[in-house]
């Protein structure tokens, strides 16, 4: 065990193992950092070392710029103290979702098949999850010690049965190989979170676009969920984007979401086969159904090309940067 001392945002001082990561033992210890990946590639979590040495695999300069690497900034979520430490972290970063991050024993509830390759996995927990509609958990994939983000579907008001949406990843460790294959109703999970900072700002009422890109939709309907529990007609525009008919899902519950809800927007986009409803892709819709997003916030999830055009068709019809939160995801084999 190190000690860390947190200057900035916070004046604390923190135990991490050696081989605990600077991040992991933040969040536990209540001590908020904005973080996305947690697997050193998205440079969220950069912080930086003012005394003290810690062990950190080589990251690119793509990054953590070289400059950044020479004043001594390091990845938090990739670096584990070798010594006693001292760190600045930012100063806002005390507005964060302050979540503490824990280990989690889910047992599974139910498998429910949403696609022909697509299930809905509901977990059940002991102890009920805080956490922010758009956050996600790592499942610890069991024989093989590897790691899987899924993000929760079901609103942080239903916090003791957490729903995710996973779908098949051709002979994928964690798909093929566990959850479509011998998970089963009452079997154990091990999980640890809540991560991320992809979060509803629940401060605005605002008019809301929802641009998903498959099983990104899990996190948007979290978010959408939460957002109508505090506004009930709160205007919301969803676009789900898959490739063909065959990979929509969930498309019962959002038409019912529609019909008690006059104020929700339903737009499934089908961008690789022609179909009776809508083809093409999420950010062309969104263009072409509006002229102007002044005024409305944006929550974007998906894979990374469908993320960066559906940013570029907000910002196109004027919605403010700030006002559009995204989360990149890829999936993992
Ligand atoms: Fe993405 Fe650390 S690099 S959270």
């Amino acid at each position: 065990q190190h000690s860390v001392k947190v200057v900035g945002s916070a004046d604390k001082t923190v135990d991490c193992g050696a081989e605990q990561t600077l991040l992991d033992a933040f969040l536990r210890s209540g001590v908020y950092l904005p973080n996305s990946c947690n697997q050193g590639t998205c440079g969220t979590c950069k912080v930086k070392l003012c005394s003290g040495t810690v062990d950190q695999p080589a990251v690119s300069e793509t990054v953590l710029s070289a400059d950044d690497q020479a004043s001594g900034f390091v990845l938090a979520c990739q670096s584990s103290p070798t010594s006693d430490a001292e760190i600045e972290v930012p100063l806002d970063a005390g507005s964060g979702p302050a979540h503490p991050l824990r280990d989690l024993q889910g047992t599974v509830h139910e498998i429910r098949e949403l696609a022909h390759d697509t299930v809905a996995l509901s977990v059940g927990i002991d102890e009920p999850l805080s956490f922010s509609a758009g956050q996600y958990l790592e499942f610890v994939v069991p024989g093989s010690g590897q790691i899987r983000q899924y993000s929760m579907a079901n609103p942080p008001s239903s916090a003791d049965r957490l729903e995710f949406h996973v779908r098949r990843v051709p002979d994928g460790a964690a798909t093929d190989r566990w959850i479509f294959d011998t998970l089963e109703p009452g079997d154990p999970i091990e999980m640890r979170g809540p991560w991320g900072d992809f979060v509803h700002g629940a401060d605005t009422d605002a008019p809301m676009i929802l641009l998903a890109g498959g099983t990104g939709l899990a996190p948007l309907k979290s978010i959408a969920l939460e957002a109508l529990d505090q506004t009930p007609d709160r205007e919301i525009h969803l676009y789900h984007g898959v490739r063909h008919r065959g990979d929509l899902y969930d498309v019962d519950f959002w038409s019912e979401l529609r019909e008690s809800h006059p104020n929700v927007h339903y737009n499934p986009c089908v961008s690789r086969e022609e179909w009776p409803g809508r083809s093409g892709y999420v950010g062309d819709a969104v263009v072409a159904d509006f002229d102007s997003l002044r005024g409305y916030v944006a929550y974007l999830c998906g894979p990374p090309a469908m993320v960066e055009a559906g940013v570029k068709a907000c910002k196109r019809r004027r919605m403010p940067g700030r006002h559009i939160h995204r989360e990149k995801y890829t999936p993992a084999p």
